[in-house]
């Protein structure tokens, strides 16, 4: 639609995702398909910076696709497509590390946390990532780009590439910036609550996915670590798991926490416990049914992702050309 905004945002598909990612994340993008012009998009192309078998990302790519659009994501109201289904993104990506220059990326913390984590396995995919995810944003000169505060860098190096292409050649690409959600981001583990929700987390009961059953989050959230205080309160520095309990309580309500504080005044733990249990299992429980649905007709869901490609190529081949054209690709 003319005159409003429009937003790029992309996930990796990584299987599951936690109740955290959902909370930061994607409870964001189907907000923001309301007032914006949204394109969201699955990373294959970032995920195989790591070792990947084929079939299995060939199948998380599609059941991502469909955990978007079981969590709300709309095909009538927003782009929804898988990256590589996408060729431009590569095209550009090439383009734009030729302007990235090496000591840009060596400074990136994700590559040096990454670098670590997979020691084994440091490839020159996995050191130019974040010029992927600027090809990514600038290919659909995306104005706003909600991400969490840990990819907060990497829309930082975008914005240096965009200003550096627009000013040796002019005009070229919109400038992004990154949309980082307020308070209610940090969802912590609920074993250990000083420590950010991990999906990789060993111990299970330290996480809550979309797609646990109702069961298991009963469980998990009536073993969730509190403190012997017994007092309900938000204070995330010395409180951290009651504190965690009342985020994902206000943010399943849609409420801001000072009320969810209100609410459980002079209750204990127990009741805190259950009634964000019962939250949980009411906004999972259609999304975990629309999934099954989804992913039980994987044709009709490629159709899906192929309209939504379609859609994002038209507006990807705009920006290839006229990149192209300033780099002197074509012979026009
Ligand atoms: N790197 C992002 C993450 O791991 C995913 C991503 C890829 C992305 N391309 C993007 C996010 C473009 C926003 C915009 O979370």
């Amino acid at each position: 639609m003319e005159g409003r905004k429009r937003i790029f945002s992309g996930i990796q598909p990584s299987g599951n995702i936690t109740i955290g990612n959902y909370i930061g994340a994607l409870k964001n993008w189907i907000e923001l398909q309301d007032d914006y012009d949204c394109i969201y998009c699955v990373v294959d192309m970032h995920a195989i910076t790591v070792k990947q078998d084929a079939s299995v990302l060939r199948k998380r790519s599609l059941d991502a696709l469909a955990l978007l659009l079981a969590c709300g994501v709309e095909p009538e109201k927003s782009i929804l497509f898988i990256q590589s289904h996408v060729p431009e993104h590569a095209m550009l990506n090439w383009a734009l590390c030729c302007k990235t220059y090496i000591g840009e990326l060596q400074r990136m913390t994700q590559f040096k946390d990454k670098s670590v984590r997979h020691a084994d396995n440091i490839n020159a995919g996995l050191f130019t990532y974040p010029v992927l995810m600027a090809a990514d944003i600038l290919l659909y000169q995306a104005e706003l780009v909600p991400v969490g505060e840990d990819q907060k860098q990497h829309v930082e190096l975008t914005r240096d590439l965009c200003l550096r292409f627009n000013k040796t050649y002019g005009e070229t690409f919109a400038m992004p910036e990154p949309l980082i959600p307020k308070t209610g981001a940090r969802i912590m583990s609920l074993q250990e609550p000083q420590r950010k929700m991990s999906k990789s987390d060993p111990n299970p009961n330290a996480y809550i996915n979309v797609l646990d059953e109702p069961q298991d989050i009963e469980r998990k959230l009536k073993r969730a670590v509190t403190d012997c205080e017994g007092l309900i309160a938000y204070d995330p520095q010395n409180r951290a798991g009651v504190s965690n309990l009342l985020e994902i309580y206000s943010a399943m309500r849609n409420i801001p926490v000072e009320r969810s504080v209100e609410l459980f005044s002079g209750l204990g733990y127990g009741e805190l416990k259950a009634e964000t249990a019962k939250a949980v299992i009411e906004r999972f429980a259609p999304i975990r049914e629309r999934y099954r649905e989804l992913t039980s007709d994987r044709k009709r869901l490629l159709i899906i992702a192929e309209d939504g490609a379609d859609k994002a190529k038209r507006i990807a081949q705009k920006t290839i050309a006229k990149v192209y054209h300033k780099l002197g690709f074509d012979s026009k």
